[in-house]
């Protein structure tokens, strides 16, 4: 796993964006997040467009996850949300940004045509990741299996709690949910997780240097061979090994093509 310290959320933001526009530059399939986490990275990619320095004209795209029973016009849909941020203001094709159907009578079919569907597009290149204060990731709540694919979840209430800042009110919040599985996430062929802010200390120093855990789904990044995880200041704060990290980045091989991931 690759670790990035950087001073502030925003300089996560930049960083977050230089990995992604190496992807984007070869059209890749991109797996997007939702979550206020990755936002001000949305909008330096964003600004990269406008400048005419990006075009993700032949990405795609695909969401982690999705609430069940919001219609899609709902400005709290995951569909809406990610247009809204990001997806509205660049040139993918819309028809390219695809997400669970929430609003299918039958999740479960949902569910497994739209694992299919990422599978028929040749997998995802490059997954975008948050992670909840609870270590989950998508809406893979403790307990989820490490093996499994998209599926119908049921929201713990501290999810529930963390997300009713976006509804009026928490009886709003929807507690089903299609999610891409931990399985799924970990056919990606890259993973770039973020988190800012000390309240996401806790889940970063589990999902670095705790047990792998279906207990902290985020620890699943442990084993994939190209994980990549920028925190500010405040989000490494718990991290017992910060200043090996940190060293590490000091000394990157420059003759890797990335800037020195995977040297795990
Ligand atoms: C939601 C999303 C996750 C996200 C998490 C953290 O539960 N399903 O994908 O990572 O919230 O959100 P935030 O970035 O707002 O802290």
């Amino acid at each position: 796993m690759e670790l990035i310290i950087r001073p502030t959320s925003a300089d996560v933001a930049v960083t977050a964006a230089d990995v992604l526009a190496e992807h984007v530059r070869r059209g890749a399939t991109l797996g997007l997040a939702t979550g206020s986490t990755p936002v001000a990275t949305y909008q330096e990619l964003i600004r990269r467009y406008d400048a005419g320095e990006l075009s993700f004209a032949l990405c795609r795209a695909f969401l982690l996850d999705e609430y069940v029973g919001l219609p899609r016009d709902h400005e709290q849909s995951y569909y809406r949300t990610i247009r809204r941020e990001f997806t509205e203001h660049i040139d993918i094709p819309d028809a390219r940004v695809q997400s669970p159907d929430g609003t299918d009578p039958n999740p479960t079919a949902a569910a497994d045509r739209y694992e299919t569907a990422i599978v028929e597009a040749g997998g995802i290149d490059i997954q975008l990741l948050g992670v909840g204060t609870n270590g989950h990731i998508g809406f893979n709540e403790p307990g989820s299996s490490l093996a499994s694919h998209t599926r119908l979840k049921t929201l713990h209430p501290q999810t529930v709690a963390d997300n009713a800042r976006f509804f009026d009110s928490a009886d709003e919040v929807p507690i089903h949910v299609l999610t891409q599985g931990l399985g799924t996430i970990r056919n990606a062929r890259h993973l770039l997780l973020l988190a800012t802010g000390e309240g996401k200390a806790d889940a970063v120093r589990r999902l670095v240097e705790g047990p792998v855990a279906a207990f902290c789904p985020a620890s699943v990044l442990q084993l994939h061979e190209f994980a990549t995880v920028i925190v500010d200041e405040a989000a490494a704060s718990d991290l017992q090994y910060k200043e090996y990290y940190r060293f590490a980045e000091t000394k990157k091989p420059q003759w890797q093509g990335w800037g020195g991931w995977n040297l795990a």
